[in-house]
């Protein structure tokens, strides 16, 4: 009896000593810090997910391999239960059609729930600060997917969060979902495991545009890739992007036309001007409408260039070239599906 008693303390305390590692593992603003590997096959358990930086190259390879699986699963069409009575809070302070619905989506498929709260439903219209709202929906979920106006922000909040907390967006900072769903999708399109000698452009507001800064700094990873930014000056690429690739083996052309560069593009990645993000209607004014691609422009590219873009498009690509196969961006929308359907599971720490 005793040691049944003994026993069981034990096994109290070595779960009590497993829920404070997990506490302060996950209040550590991990941003900074490579990513160490507690399980060599899921660097992300109990972590959040903030920023493209905390992916070297054998975190975003593991990543693509659980996304390869949740894609294949996905087609066999069986009901999955890796997370079931699990639950995931979908906290967006601004708008999103993908992305909520995505992470949504995901988490159903997984087999858990989902609670969404937005800025009209959420005690922040009260006054609450975020701490006070990420420390109470810590309790009642077990993953935060959260996208805000201000760059920098979820980072912030997730200090708060005693559960995982991804990063769907903050401002004109960074969107590393959708660069893990770029990579996994140029893999993909291209059947390649690797990013290793491809060749990227990337066109439009790179300024303003969080998932090309998250999808440049992941090329980090990869050997021998050429990256051409195209766009006006005043919608560059930022410095601290650029600076960081070139600590890398990224070679980076800073342009403003695409027609000398699409016949060696392995991807022709679009955007859209960030209307929102400009001081004024005035400013944005004179910025859209400067990159259109058009079917008659795609006869130069490569038979196996794939077009895309995270969407949502405004007119930055003719409706005409969506008959193209090289069309790429609503297959785009599906690989996204199953990349976060393997983060999820990861940063739940579920095997797959
Ligand atoms: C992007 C975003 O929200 O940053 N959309 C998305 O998440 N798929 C791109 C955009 O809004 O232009």
């Amino acid at each position: 009896m005793w040691s049944i008693t003994r026993h069981v303390c034990r096994a109290q305390k070595r779960t009590l000593a497993t829920e404070i590692t997990r506490a302060m593992s996950v209040q550590d603003d991990p941003r900074f810090r490579p990513m160490f590997d507690e399980n060599p096959d899921n660097p992300l358990v109990h972590k959040h997910v903030l920023t493209a930086q905390q992916f070297d190259r054998s975190g975003i390879l593991k990543v693509m391999k659980v996304a390869k699986e949740m894609h294949r699963l996905r087609q066999t069409g069986k009901p999955l239960k890796y997370a079931e009575g699990k639950i995931l809070a979908n906290l967006f302070y601004e708008p999103s059609t993908r992305t909520a619905s995505s992470f949504a989506s995901a988490m159903m498929k997984l087999g858990g729930q989902v609670i969404s709260l937005d800025e009209m439903t959420s005690s922040s219209k009260k006054g609450e600060t975020m701490a006070d709202t990420l420390r109470t929906i810590s309790q009642y979920t077990d993953v935060i997917a959260m996208r805000h106006p201000v760059e920098g922000s979820v980072g912030s909040a997730a200090q708060y969060a005693t559960r995982p907390v991804i990063n769907a967006g903050d401002g004109g900072g960074e969107h590393p979902t959708q660069a893990l769903l770029d990579i996994f999708c140029i893999m993909q399109e291209l059947h390649v495991d690797t990013l290793d000698g491809l060749t990227l452009t990337l066109v439009g507001d790179l300024k303003h545009g969080r998932t090309v800064h998250s999808l440049a700094q992941l090329l980090g990873g990869f050997n021998g890739v050429t990256l051409n930014c195209v766009a006006p000056s005043i919608l560059q690429m930022p410095d601290s992007v650029i600076k960081q690739l070139q600590t890398s083996n990224v070679k980076v052309n800073i342009l403003e036309s695409y027609t000398e560069v699409m016949p060696q593009s392995d991807i022709f990645y679009m955007t859209r001007v960030q209307k929102e993000r400009f001081a004024t209607d005035a400013e944005y004014e004179a910025c859209k409408g400067l990159y259109v691609l058009t079917p008659g422009q795609m006869t130069s590219a490569k038979d196996h260039m794939a077009v895309m873009h995270p969407l949502p498009r405004i007119d930055e690509i003719d409706v005409g070239v969506d008959k193209d196969p090289r069309a790429a961006y609503f297959r785009q929308v599906g690989c996204g599906l199953s990349l976060r359907m393997a983060l999820i599971s990861m940063v739940l720490g579920i095997p797959v």
